[in-house]
């Protein structure tokens, strides 16, 4: 796992933004794992501008998202597939049908689950998924106690996540629905890279368990160590309490350019 402290968020969506780049230049048919949420949003804003500007093209790519409120109404702006077509992929040239995501208003939740799984397994699986983080430790909606084995199904919100969402439902936690479907972190494990975005104080305890406390479905991201490839992009609140954050920062500071993330 690889911890990279940035000064701040649009420094953040610039790394991730060159890493889906060259990703798409050497792949242009790349699966992307896309999350919603606001960390990601730096991310989807450096993209839309290298698109803009004639330096990516998502028209071969494919997408997935993490996951889905059950029971948004199909027009509901907070409703997470339209959520990600206004923040990001309708300011591109993703082909119409070539983003997904878990369907949350699904009559029969099990076999939409596993007709999630089979869509993923059948594009050839995620290259390069982005992840926000829960201020609890969740990644999609992974709450602590998931089991580390999960694979794409339903979920309870925790409290604490419901609170923290509330400010997307006009404040009103009784807005927030309390159920999601979500990709679960086996699922998330078959990514072949991960890069997990995480701003902000209220993160740094979260953030801190992932990368340095230990493996435990209390803190779910804490499955992340043992995936060989990612790519932690924290700034300087979120990294306020890793206890190693100079040898982060001596490490990213020597690394050879030719890596990349
Ligand atoms: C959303 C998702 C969640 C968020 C997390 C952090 O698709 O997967 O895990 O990434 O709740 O949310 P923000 O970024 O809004 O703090």
């Amino acid at each position: 796992m690889e911890i990279i402290i940035l000064p701040d968020s649009d420094a953040i969506g610039d790394l991730a933004g060159d890493a889906v780049t060259a990703l798409l230049d050497r792949k242009p048919g790349a699966v992307l794992g896309l999350a919603t949420g606001s960390s990601p949003l730096p991310v989807y804003d450096n993209l839309a501008a290298r698109y803009d500007a004639g330096d990516v093209s998502f028209a071969q790519a494919r997408a997935f998202t993490l996951d889905e409120y059950v029971g948004l109404d199909a027009g509901h702006p907070e409703r997470y597939a339209n959520v990600i077509h206004k923040e990001f992929t309708s300011r591109v040239d993703f082909e119409p049908g070539s983003v997904q995501g878990p369907n949350g208003l699904a009559t029969d939740i099990p076999a939409a689950c596993q007709s999630y799984e089979e869509a993923i397994h059948a594009a050839g699986g995620v290259d390069l998924q982005i992840l926000g983080i829960g201020t609890d430790g969740h990644i999609a909606f992974n709450e602590p106690g998931s089991s580390l084995a999960s694979r794409t199904r339903i979920k309870t919100l925790t409290r604490q996540t419901r609170i923290d969402n509330a400010r997307f439902f006009d404040d009103d936690l009784d807005q927030v629905p309390t159920q999601c479907l979500t990709q679960g972190l086996a699922t998330i494990m078959e990514a072949r890279h991960i890069v997990l975005v995480a701003t902000g104080q209220n993160k740094a305890e979260a953030v801190h368990q992932l990368a340095e406390g230990g493996v435990s479905a209390l803190w779910p991201a804490t499955i992340l160590q043992h995936h060989p490839h990612v790519s932690v992009l924290v700034d300087e609140a979120a990294a306020g309490r890793l206890q190693l954050a100079n040898y982060y920062r001596q490490t990213y500071a020597a690394k050879p350019v030719w890596q990349g993330l």
